[in-house]
């Protein structure tokens, strides 16, 4: 079996990257460890920025997102009783986010990959193991209904996130592995329940962070920070409900409309990079080569960066025979993917409760009470949240 790109991975990374490649007229082929159910199930990002949807518009998938996505304009603190509004399109000259649910997004972008000619997806494809990517042409070995097949590629995209086959397989002394564990993880709850608020809501709490997302005017999505040792079976609804009213200032809390849950479960929060981000014919894109922890909503969105940047690149290498913007890739995406994991790591620690000694917890007060009555410090927030620009010289 043979094709020009192969890709490991069907999540958002490797069918969108597929997409971009094959309007260009570029061949690949995804391995994809789950079913299509399993991978469209999963609940995680919800919020968009430009970026990700200028490539699902140019990926020609954005027709539901354009119809039903929510344009939001402003996002929401909450500390010590206050609620502050951040109004990210005054403050950045225009820029707004969407909320749309990764699960739609990926459900899309299924619907335009398995149409499309120029892209094979094998599901449950087990032990993918990439080969001679160092030189040469390389290859990813698979087992696929008990058989074992070979697929000869040109390139490797590796979009098979944090736990995947692509980044374990560098030799250890080509790669360097940057990461810090935070002390406590998000549990989620997703409930069919109109949002308690039109815009999403950030809220700082002496018991610790909480989050008011949702997917759509009658879905909500919210989040509350729990401990390393917490276990979902041990919140029930209720207990999660009671515990996220305390973390609101009241008269939100009072507005607040619970219901039973759809789903239920609890995430580690890690800042982890990969560098380099290219192991001679193989290219990590996404969390396979990074995660941020979910504060600013920055994971997906870091993706699109680099599925622009590796598309771009193989697209120029396609169709133009010039390497040089694969040659760039890295360290083209390494700059903004720092930039956003410096912003996730710093509104996390702004946001949430890391001790029970009482001075953190004034320190943040006094540095949010600061970022509020500053046009400077809100614009740091808006700048960070909308998303920094991809570089405008990567063509
Ligand atoms: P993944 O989505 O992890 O996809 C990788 C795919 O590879 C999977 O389908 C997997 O099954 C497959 N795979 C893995 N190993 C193998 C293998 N060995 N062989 C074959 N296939 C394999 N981001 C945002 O931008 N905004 C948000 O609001 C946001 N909120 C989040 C909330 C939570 C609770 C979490 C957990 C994450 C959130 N994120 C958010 C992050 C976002 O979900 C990820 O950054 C995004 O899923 C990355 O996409 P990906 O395609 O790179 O990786
Ligand atoms: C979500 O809706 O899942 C979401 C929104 C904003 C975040 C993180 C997660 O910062």
């Amino acid at each position: 079996m043979q094709t020009q790109v192969g890709i490991i991975g069907g999540g958002p990374s490797g069918l969108c990257l597929a997409r971009l490649l094959s309007l260009s007229g570029i061949k690949s082929v995804i391995l994809e460890r789950q079913t299509r159910e399993y991978v469209e199930a999963r609940i995680r990002a919800g919020i968009l920025e430009q970026g990700m949807i200028d490539l699902m518009r140019r990926a020609k998938v954005s027709e539901r997102m354009d119809r039903e996505g929510l344009v939001h304009d402003g996002i929401v603190l909450t500390f010590n009783g206050r609620e502050e509004r951040i109004d990210m399109k005054k403050l950045t000259g225009g820029h707004q986010v969407m909320v749309y649910g990764q699960t739609e997004l990926t459900k899309d972008l299924y619907d335009a990959v398995l149409k499309d000619d120029n892209i094979t997806v094998i599901f449950e494809a087990r032990d993918v193991h990439p080969k001679d990517f160092l030189e040469g042409r390389p290859q990813l070995d698979f087992i696929k209904d008990g058989r074992q097949i070979a697929l000869d590629c040109d390139f490797i995209a590796g979009c098979d996130g944090y736990h995947g086959a692509s980044r374990a397989s560098v030799p250890r002394g080509m790669i360097t592995e940057y990461e810090r564990i935070y002390p406590f993880g998000w549990l989620g709850l997703l409930s069919d329940t109109p949002p308690v608020h039109e815009e999403l809501i950030y809220a700082n709490h002496k018991r610790g962070f909480a989050l008011c997302s949702q997917r759509s005017h009658t879905r909500s999505r919210y989040y509350l920070q729990v401990g390393l040792d917490e276990k979902v079976e041990d919140w029930s609804d209720e207990r999660f409900w009671e515990e996220l009213k305390k973390r609101l200032p009241g008269h939100i809390a009072d507005k607040l409309v619970t219901g039973p849950s759809l789903e239920k479960s609890i995430a580690p929060l890690r800042s982890f990079v990969t560098e380099p981000m290219r192991f001679g014919n193989m290219f990590l894109v996404g969390d396979a080569a990074h995660i941020v922890p979910p504060t600013g909503a920055k994971g997906l969105n870091l993706a699109a960066s680099d599925m622009y940047y590796l598309s771009t690149a193989l697209i120029a290498h396609y169709t133009e025979g010039r390497d040089d913007l694969l040659d760039r890739y890295s360290e083209t995406a390494l700059r903004r993917v720092w930039a956003a994991v410096r912003f996730s790591w710093w509104f996390t620690s702004i946001m949430h409760k890391f001790n029970d000694d009482p001075i953190e917890h004034k320190i943040q007060l006094a540095e949010l009470d600061y970022l509020m009555g500053s046009t400077a410090g809100q614009t740091t927030i808006a700048e960070n949240y909308v998303g920094l620009p991809f570089d405008p010289s990567f063509k």
